[in-house]
């Protein structure tokens, strides 16, 4: 299959390239791609993307961001980045590109565990995540031509733990969450909420 990966430079985009890439044709795509660029807040980016590439068989999103700070704290431009990028970048994604997506091909987009288990300062973050998998849900419903689509929900990561120097006990490594879009792509499910953690 050919898949379209967004944000192949990141540590779960990375891994996620590793993973399938001796059996799939890889379209590594991010803001910097060398080849092919895209940005997810830029809806014509997203468009000029797939006439770039043309056809494929799968499109994974691995990429973008909300921001993390106290709800008072909080900004309209925070708000306006995290639902552009992270909601309506991975939104658009789909909507822009789902004619250019093969019969059974299948989307596979990303949220993360703060869109269900909340802590104090993730307003915005839980807030896209949530959205996303709300949206996954649903869009599911209405897939035409046999497409899938499903969204990963990666628990904190290992390296994001060090990183951030905390414990990095709970943490999952990005291989093993590199499983949970395999499962997605490879896999039989749809509308499904792929939490990386229990894969
Ligand atoms: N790390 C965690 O513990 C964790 C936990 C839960 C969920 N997640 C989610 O998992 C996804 C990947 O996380 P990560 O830790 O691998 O992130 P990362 O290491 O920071 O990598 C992000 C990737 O996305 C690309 N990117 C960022 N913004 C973009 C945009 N607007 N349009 C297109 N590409 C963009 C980056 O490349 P360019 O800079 O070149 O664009 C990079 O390739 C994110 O959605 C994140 O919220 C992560």
């Amino acid at each position: 299959m050919k898949v379209i990966v967004v944000g192949a430079t990141g540590t779960i985009g990375k891994a996620v390239v590793r993973a399938i890439e001796s059996r799939h044709v890889v379209v590594p795509v991010s803001r910097s791609g060398v080849k092919h660029r895209v940005d997810l807040a830029d809806a014509d980016s997203i468009k000029r993307l797939f006439l770039e590439i043309g056809p494929v068989d799968g499109v994974i999103s691995a990429a973008a961001s909300a921001r993390f700070g106290p709800l008072v704290s909080l900004t309209d431009e925070d708000f306006r980045f995290s639902l552009t990028g992270k909601l309506m970048g991975q939104v658009n994604l789909l909507r822009l590109g789902l004619d250019y997506v093969a019969d059974r091909g299948c989307f596979t987009l990303t949220s993360g565990v703060l869109g269900r288990s909340s802590v104090p300062g993730s307003a915005a973050v839980s807030l896209a995540n949530a959205g996303v998998e709300g949206f996954v849900r649903a869009a599911a419903l209405e897939m035409p031509r046999g497409i899938r689509i499903n969204v990963v929900s990666p628990g904190w990561r290992t390296e994001t733990l060090e990183s951030r120097g905390m414990d990095p006990g709970p943490g999952t490594p990005a291989a093993v969450v590199a499983r949970a879009y395999v499962q997605s792509l490879e896999g039989k499910d749809n509308g499904t909420v792929i939490q990386s953690t229990i894969v």
